[in-house]
């Protein structure tokens, strides 16, 4: 089914890993689209930071603590409305936890063995833990237990929300009956892969990433460690495969982007220039977002509130499915 974002009254929810600070990839890749989906007055959007499925990768509270306040100010720097919507922490709905076993058997072994975000971080990982496995099952009871119909997310995801449905639909199919909501996927059709500094994509784990929140200097820094092929500088440079280019076409006007294409295939123009102005894009994009969210994590008792009146707004949806599903199981 085509996905549709100009769906009345469609329920949205998306969740964000506490696995590391949101960096630019995760801002223009998946937050912000998000919340554009959530500014529609008739979606009504469920956003979460899932900090169950972090546990599959780190091990540390603190960290985790920490990273659950950086997405959930990072959600409301970028303008999310968590009044008028729904912001929590995946891990104060308990309910997931209860629905996750349901689900998990109703899922056939092979599925979660073919996944591939499974075979690629089995491939990579040297910690490769049954929760790394089960990761699918949690993430479907993520979606399934709030009638979700949307999950905007990044094309790597896809996969996961094609899980998700299965497993209701096995399960409506072996009750006869429509208790669980099938999602479907919100991919952006302009989907944009951010390259991370050295040209690859932008990831926590390839420690590539540019992090919006850096103190100036040491943002300036990163910016300036982007990788570029070695033209001189009187030569005119290749906009093609070039990384400060890709990313300032991401960030700036289409407008901006055609006069910085100008200025490389001119000649005399260093990527040192290049790089200064993408410096400056990003502080000029993104400064209100960076003093909201720099106000926001100063005050962590606010955000830890903010988090569990949302919890409190989700659990009352999370039960109410739960008790359809439970009679049926026979619990
Ligand atoms: P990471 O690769 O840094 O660990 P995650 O896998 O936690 O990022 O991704 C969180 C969300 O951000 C996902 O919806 C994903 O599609 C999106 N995302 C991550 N990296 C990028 C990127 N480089 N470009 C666009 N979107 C991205
Ligand atoms: N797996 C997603 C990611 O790594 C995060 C996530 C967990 C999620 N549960 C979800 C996304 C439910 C959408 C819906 O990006």
């Amino acid at each position: 089914m085509p996905f549709q974002s100009n769906q009345f009254m469609a329920r949205y929810l998306t969740g964000i890993q506490s696995s590391g600070i949101p960096h630019l990839g995760n801002i223009l890749g998946a937050i912000e689209p998000a919340i554009r989906f959530s500014r529609n007055t008739e979606n009504d959007s469920l956003f979460f930071i899932a900090d169950y499925h972090s546990l599959t990768t780190i091990k540390s509270a603190e960290q985790r603590i920490h990273n659950v306040r950086s997405v959930a100010a990072t959600w409301i720097a970028f303008g999310f409305d968590y009044n008028k919507n729904i912001l929590f922490r995946q891990s104060d709905v308990k309910e997931v936890l209860e629905l996750t076993w349901v689900l998990s058997c109703f899922t056939p072994f092979p599925m979660l063995a073919n996944a591939h975000s499974f075979k690629d971080k089995s491939d990579k990982l040297s910690d490769v833990n049954a929760g790394l496995f089960t990761y699918p099952v949690l993430m479907a009871a993520d979606i399934l237990l709030y009638d979700s119909e949307f999950v905007p997310v990044g094309k790597d995801q896809i996969q996961h929300i094609e899980i998700a449905r299965d497993i209701a639909s096995t399960f409506n199919n072996t009750y006869q009956k429509e208790v669980l909501t099938l999602p479907q996927p919100a991919v952006q059709a302009e989907a944009m892969t951010v390259p991370g500094t050295d040209g690859a994509k932008m990831s926590k784990s390839y420690g590539n990433y540019i992090d919006i929140y850096l103190e100036e200097k040491a943002l300036r820094k990163v910016i300036m460690s982007i990788k570029t092929d070695s033209t001189p500088l009187e030569e005119p440079k290749n906009t093609e495969g070039d990384t400060t280019f890709k990313i300032y076409s991401l960030v700036a006007s289409a407008e901006e982007t055609s006069k910085l294409a100008e200025l490389y295939t001119g000649g005399n123009f260093g990527f040192g220039h290049a790089k200064q102005m993408l410096f400056e894009k990003i502080m000029e994009k993104f400064g209100d977002a960076r003093e909201r969210y720099a106000e926001l994590m100063s005050k962590p008792e606010e955000l830890d509130a903010i988090l569990k009146i949302g919890a409190d707004k989700a659990r009352k949806i999370a039960v109410d499915v739960l008790a359809r599903v439970k009679p049926l199981v026979g619990f």
